[in-house]
């Protein structure tokens, strides 16, 4: 039996158990499906959480490229492996097949090298959705360079913070980048970063908008040049399973943003099999997700899991609104997509807009939704399902994280009956729990408890990047010998799972995750700000939105509100980045505060939800008078 397919949900079920029963067996069978293993493993698994340490396949060596790539050149060298769809809706798509993409993927990897770039060295990649983000993401694995790629929409700062904390010594970006109507100076952010970054020895740029940038003699280059001076032929460094492959950055509830670093070996088997399992991914079929690869869902299901199984995957340079709000679709009918996999911020976009955007174009082509990034809500998954996957497509609904590499809970459609808002059952080889407050595990079913994960899987981060103590205690100290989410859950009585959203400070807009202390730092350099609180709440489009709760050094009539909430989110918008933005903001008295001086989110969210009338006993707080002054000025 292959464990490679699963087609219903008997096999879910045989396939689940089995996982149970013997995880080093399970993986290793999957392990030696498909893939190119330059030296075989010497153990599947070994693990200690308490420490915590987790290696899989080591003392096997390979190069995921080769997996991504090579491996694909004897049967499905003229595929496309890449079909960049431009931002320019009249501008020809590209179709990047399997043998070229060998060779771009080659050429880049030689002018690393050519840059001096090593085997270990980070690489921050700063670039929009172009095929040179995915080739140079490549390239960096080619080389066993370990590529660190921040989302074009961050800030200088933003940017500069990651270059910094891993230390790359190169980046590589491009002119500018399109977003709709808008053209963005992507290289003007990067060189006001660089004024804080005295690592980096080398800019490498691609042209995409033409727009006129300056360029610091003996640090920047431009790209193509080089490439075009380059060979065609690049030997795959041999890497061990456990090398690192990538870093990427994630919000904390606290402090700056957690380098999460995932490995070779695990994280390639992980996203491989999650990828032709829960999409279902036919050999012609034409799969996209419409995520950044700056996010770690472009990483594994727009780049490694697609290609690791020779697919052909989109990557899109647009937004779902340009040039008007049917572009999703029209691509849709224009490439026949069969599995479409998105964030439910999108879908609740486009259901506010005219059926005319969806109804003008044929979709017959879909076979699998997919959505990612948070709770998805009836309305919008009914609203999926009717109109998009006309009752026929199945919806994956996928809970996984930026730290779990790859999706863990999520139905394997045509197999597992889909119910809204219900991610469902684990993939094979994930073992969730729920846990009470008091550290207990809930066993029985019809529960709601925080969300843990009690057995390793092979795309599982690491560590953070240079402080493995931060790892542990985020993950693993709130309950011995588990992985805490940071998520709520709900269980139901069959077992299938429905998360509820994140139970520490970080709160996700847009299906972005935003840490509330960072955005916090931020607002508190304002000269006039003397403290501050953020708190999600909901919000028809974005799932939440932020508010922000201030406390001003003077108060006075007479300053300008509105200019002074212009100069906040303008302040966020350097720190972080527009994603950050304050939906609202609050100017107070003060913030209700526990005894020992901690602000109390809790009555906040509870304030900004407009939910009132069960706010607890306030009398214990130092300033129980400030909540009735919040309230009453509550927006
Ligand atoms: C957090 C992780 C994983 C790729 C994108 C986000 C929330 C993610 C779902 C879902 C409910 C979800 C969780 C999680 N989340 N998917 N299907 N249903 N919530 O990655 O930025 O690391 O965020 O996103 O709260 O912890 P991320």
């Amino acid at each position: 039996m292959s464990n490679y397919h699963i087609k219903h949900l008997e096999e879910y079920w045989q396939v689940y158990r089995k996982s149970l029963r013997n995880p080093e067996v399970f993986w290793e069978e999957i392990a030696e499906e498909h893939f190119l293993w330059r030296k075989r493993w010497d153990t599947v698994l070994d693990w200690d959480f308490s420490k915590p340490e987790v290696k899989w396949y080591e003392g096997a060596e390979l190069n995921i490229t080769e997996n991504c790539i090579d491996r694909h050149l004897t049967t499905r060298a003229d595929k496309t492996a890449i079909l960049f769809e431009p931002n320019d809706p009249t501008a020809i798509a590209e179709h990047i097949t399997y043998r070229q993409l060998h060779e771009r993927v080659c050429k880049f990897a030689n002018v690393l090298k050519d840059q001096g770039v090593q085997k270990g060295d980070r690489v921050c990649i700063y670039l929009p959705m172009i095929p040179e983000l995915a080739i140079s993401v490549l390239a960096c694995a080619r080389i066993g360079a370990i590529h660190s790629v921040v989302f074009a929409g961050f800030s200088a700062t933003a940017l500069a913070t990651r270059i910094n904390d891993c230390d790359c010594k190169i980046v590589l970006t491009s002119d500018g980048s399109y977003r709709g109507n808008k053209t963005i100076d992507l290289k003007g952010i990067v060189d006001e970063a660089l004024t804080s970054c005295p690592g980096i020895e080398k800019v490498l740029v691609a042209k995409r908008t033409n727009t006129d940038i300056s360029m610091k003699s003996g640090r920047d280059q431009w790209l193509q040049p080089l490439l075009d001076a380059a060979s065609k032929e690049c030997e795959a460094t041999i890497m061990k399973a456990e090398d690192p492959l990538f870093i990427l950055y994630t919000s904390g509830s606290t402090g700056k943003p957690k380098g999460m670093v995932h490995t070779t070996g695990g994280y390639m088997i992980y996203t491989a099999y999650t990828f032709k399992n829960i999409f279902q991914y036919r050999e012609n079929d034409v799969y996209w997700c419409t995520a950044d690869i700056g996010w770690i869902t472009g990483h594994s299901y727009i780049v490694y899991g697609p290609l690791a199984n020779g697919a052909t995957t989109v990557l899109f340079e647009g937004v779902p609104s340009y040039p008007d709000f049917g572009r999703f679709w029209e691509i849709v009918q224009k490439h026949k997509i069969t599995q479409f996999y998105t964030a439910p911020t999108a879908i609740r976009a486009l259901a506010k807009e005219n059926l005319d955007f969806v109804e003008k174009y044929d979709l017959s082509s879909l076979k699998v939704l997919g959505t990612v990034g948070e709770p998805i809500n009836e309305e919008a998954w009914h609203w999926y399902n009717e109109n998009i996957g006309k009752r026929k497509s199945p919806i994956v609904d996928t809970w996984w994280q930026t730290e779990t590499g790859g999706i863990m809970i999520a139905p394997i459609p045509f197999a597992t009956p889909t119910i809204p808002t219900y991610a469902t059952l684990p993939l094979p080889g994930i073992q969730p729990t729920l846990m009470n407050e008091q550290g207990e595990e809930l066993k029985n079913n019809q529960q709601e408890g925080r969300l843990c994960i009690k057995f390793p899987w092979p795309s599982m981060a690491r560590t953070i990047w240079g402080n493995h103590e931060r790892y542990r205690e985020t993950y693993f100290s709130t309950y011995k010998n588990m992985y805490f989410t940071g998520d709520g859950a709900f269980r139901d009585a069959v077992g299938y799972y429905r998360i509820t959203g994140r139970v520490d400070d970080v709160i996700i807009v847009s299906g972005h995750n935003l840490g509330t202390a960072p955005i916090e730092d931020a607002i508190n350099e304002h000269p006039a700000v003397a403290e501050s609180a953020i708190v999600g709440y909901p919000h028809d489009i974005k799932g939440n939105a932020l508010y922000g709760y201030i406390t001003l050094k003077e108060t006075g009539e007479s300053r300008d509100q509105d200019n002074l909430r212009k100069e906040i989110n303008q302040l966020i918008t350097e720190r972080i980045g527009p994603i950050a933005k304050l939906n609202k903001i609050q100017f107070t008295n003060g913030l209700p505060k526990t005894r020992s001086g901690k602000i109390m989110r809790r009555i906040l969210r509870k304030i900004a939800e407009k939910d009132t009338s069960n706010l607890g006993d306030i009398s214990t707080l130092l300033n129980p008078e400030v909540v009735k002054g919040i309230i009453e000025n509550t927006f």
